[in-house]
């Protein structure tokens, strides 16, 4: 069942639930900020600070970078990310036929507000399946008469046990940007976070595995060969007013991106599709 909910200060989101799983998405950034399967604890992780307030990202869930990931090449007065986690997408399909996985579709295009931040005309379309899997598939459609290149990110915030005895298997001997560093370095083994991380892997080969102390969640992507892991750890995690101060032990970002190297050219009436499947 798909219900449409608002909150006092007029946030809106839909709840969709059916045999298998809920999940909750904001129609602002068609951010999908719950999903958990039947009779299990979330999978994906939301602040328990975060706003749900007109133009702020939620902090937590999938937020969607695009058109570009990260800073903005050459003006960093424009949004970190890009805009499109913080316009309002439209819900132009639901599929309830299966009553155990529930299809989504959004979309969001070039409007007046958008071609001030990127001279660009798109079409984006955001479908989502919410079943025993969970899957993001973003497709950009290049609607102008120029090509345009596009960096992104299914930015998914996993919940886990404890940060400690949480690892990231399938990274080893991939060279990776260290952002803090701002040096390329190669990953020895698993991936343990001991610190602040910040990091884009290049020519990843899927699936990733989370493991922590009481699950494994596998992290299958398409249109993909970058991916983002991100911990604030503790000191960075006080400074963000949308992050109770110990929140960094209970989740870890595995983005499913096209960054750096990775990023895409798409010519006049051309597509590309990033997807995450997480199971
Ligand atoms: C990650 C970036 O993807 O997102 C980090 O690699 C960034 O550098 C983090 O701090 C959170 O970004 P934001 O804009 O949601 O606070």
């Amino acid at each position: 069942m798909a219900e449409h909910k608002k909150l006092a200060n007029g946030f809106e989101y839909l709840q969709v639930c059916n045999e298998r799983a809920c999940a909750r998405i904001a129609l602002q950034g068609a951010h999908l900020f719950h999903y958990a399967r039947t009779g299990e604890v979330p999978l994906l992780w939301l602040s328990e600070a975060s706003f749900f307030e007109k133009g702020k990202a939620i902090r937590g869930g999938i937020p969607i970078c695009w058109p570009w990931f990260g800073r903005h090449d050459t003006d960093p007065a424009l949004p970190q990310h890009g805009f499109a986690r913080n316009f309002l997408w439209q819900l132009v399909e639901l599929d309830e036929s299966d009553a155990g996985a529930t299809g989504l579709t959004f979309s969001l295009k070039h409007s007046e507000a958008s071609l001030q931040l990127w001279p660009y005309r798109f079409e984006l379309l955001l479908h989502i399946m919410v079943g025993k899997t969970l899957t993001l598939m973003l497709t950009t459609k290049n609607c102008d008469k120029q090509s345009f290149e596009i960096s992104e990110a299914l930015h998914s915030y996993f919940a886990v046990s404890t940060i400690d005895s949480a690892y990231i298997q399938g990274l080893a001997g991939r060279r990776y940007y260290d952002a803090l560093a701002g040096e390329d370095r190669v990953q020895q083994g698993n991936v343990f976070i001991t610190e602040e991380v910040d990091r884009i892997y290049e020519e990843v080969q899927y699936p990733l595995l989370l493991h922590d102390s009481d699950r494994s969640v596998r992290v299958d992507g398409q249109g993909s060969s970058s991916a983002v892991v991100w911990n604030p750890w503790i000191d960075k995690c006080r400074e963000m007013t949308d992050m109770v101060y110990d929140a960094y032990q209970t989740m870890l970002c595995i983005e499913t991106a096209n960054a750096r190297q990775d990023q895409r050219s798409l010519r006049p009436g051309e597509k590309h599709s990033l997807t995450v499947i997480i199971s």
